[in-house]
């Protein structure tokens, strides 16, 4: 929403209470919460536990590949998996000699091997002094196999979005440690890899493959039934007594099933229509409520979103509407790179390289801007089919043009489109 910049006369307002009580915890409607209990992934839980197994039997545990649509569960599955782990360590610590840390990494936004490394080390030894940059990334693994000796540790790393790293090298560095006798005497660097994209396991390096041999876990999408029963415990939590009704479960759950089961959605959509009954003095969550938000919020959200979005991604969607708006559906990741660098031509600017614009794709399909369809292997190699997610495209180019930079671009048509 924009606001008019009008003087604000009465302070208490910014901090009205409201008559109306909707939410009793918000906290648990977070992407982060990992919930005590877990809907429909039992066969998928129980089989990532078989990774750990051999610790039982002082053996090396595997490393392991998980793979699923966005919001089918793979991180809570992964972290939920990890926190029980380490349950049963403290409470049976004969199960191994020396001490297990589980350390999370998010590639998407710590992506360099020096910034991978400096996290684990600083995870192990959080008083290290090794600076973030600077070093060469030898400095780093020395580093690294010296605090694993210092603390006296082994090591389980979840790479999450691990497509998003920028080397593999780190892979097969990690997962060859205790061939290469970096490591004490039956310590191990366990690699837990997650991604949406089913086919970066076809990608690695084949020494990285050979080195890591990660078992793959492909988690399906939820269905309809499942991301009710998942809303329905978040609300007995999240939400006081009686204020959901089961209708408007349903119906968050029914769009969320649309598109592809996507569990985080669900959990979304249900947080922004209790915003929604809140903000408005409601007593309960209705399901026109959810219809509402929904409606407003894909143009609202993303007019915000763009307004300040740098530079060169306001670029990049300019091209996506573009060439969306222009009567087509849909466009391609080529097409658009191509839009884009004319685009940044026309007004004077240095465009990006293609693999970080490929990289905004991703970004703008995690923020639900965008849709993308599986990459096609065609001659020129593989690109993506590119789908805008938001009923108006052309509110959100309004917004575009507010920016100098791209004002001139308004007449600007993509060329094979232009008369
Ligand atoms: N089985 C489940 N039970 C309860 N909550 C779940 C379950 N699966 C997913 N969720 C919730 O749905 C949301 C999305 O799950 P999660 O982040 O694990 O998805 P993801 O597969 O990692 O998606 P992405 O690929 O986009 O990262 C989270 O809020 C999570 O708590
Ligand atoms: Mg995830």
């Amino acid at each position: 929403m924009i606001y008019e910049d009008t003087e604000i006369t009465d302070y208490e307002e910014i901090f009205e209470t409201r008559q109306t009580k909707i939410l009793k915890d918000s906290s648990v409607l977070s992407p982060d919460y990992i919930p005590k209990k877990l809907i429909g992934r039992t066969k998928e839980i129980l089989e990532l536990a078989k990774v750990f197994k051999p610790i039982d039997y002082k053996g090396y545990p595997f490393n392991a590949l998980v793979f699923g649509k966005t919001g089918s569960g793979k991180t809570v599955v992964t972290k939920f998996l990890l926190q029980k782990l380490m349950e049963r360590l403290e409470a049976t610590p004969s199960i191994m000699d020396h001490h297990l840390q589980c350390i999370y990494i998010q590639c998407k936004t710590n992506c360099t091997i020096n910034g991978v490394l400096n996290e684990i080390i600083k995870h192990v030894d959080p008083a290290n002094k090794m600076p973030r940059k600077g070093f060469a990334l030898g400095y780093y693994y020395e580093e690294l196999w010296n605090v694993i000796k210092e603390k006296n540790v082994s090591l389980v790393v979840v790479f999450d979005e691990i497509d998003r790293l920028k080397d593999d090298e780190i892979l097969y560095n990690l997962s060859r440690a205790g061939e290469m006798q970096k490591l004490p005497e039956r310590h191990f660097v366990c690699i837990i890899g997650i991604s949406n994209d089913l086919d970066y396991g076809k990608e690695l390096d084949s020494r990285v493959i050979s080195s890591m041999s990660p078992k793959d876990h492909v988690f399906a999408p939820y269905n309809a039934e499942q991301i009710i029963m998942i809303l329905n415990e978040r609300v007995k939590i999240a939400f006081c007594d009686g204020v959901v009704p089961q209708e408007t479960i349903n119906l968050c759950a029914a769009y969320a099933a649309q598109d592809h089961g996507d569990a985080r959605k669900a959990i979304k959509h249900l947080k922004m229509a209790a915003v929604y009954a809140e903000e408005n003095d409601f007593f309960q969550v209705l399901p026109e409520h959810v219809e509402e938000t929904l409606k407003s919020l894909d143009v609202d959200r993303i007019q915000d979103m763009a307004m300040y979005l740098p530079l060169h991604e306001k670029i990049v969607l300019l091209a996506i509407l573009k060439l969306t708006n222009y009567g087509n559906p849909s466009t391609n990741s080529q097409t658009v790179t191509s839009l884009y660098n004319q685009m940044c031509f026309e007004i004077h600017k240095k465009p990006l390289h293609r693999t970080t614009i490929a990289s905004k794709f991703g970004d703008f399909r995690m923020i639900g801007l965008i849709k993308t369809s599986s990459v096609r292997k065609g001659k020129g190699g593989g690109w993506k089919d590119i789908r805008l997610s938001v009923p108006s495209g052309s509110a959100i180019e309004e917004v575009l043009y507010m920016d100098y930079n791209l004002e001139m671009l308004r007449d600007f048509k993509p060329v094979p489109f232009s008369n």
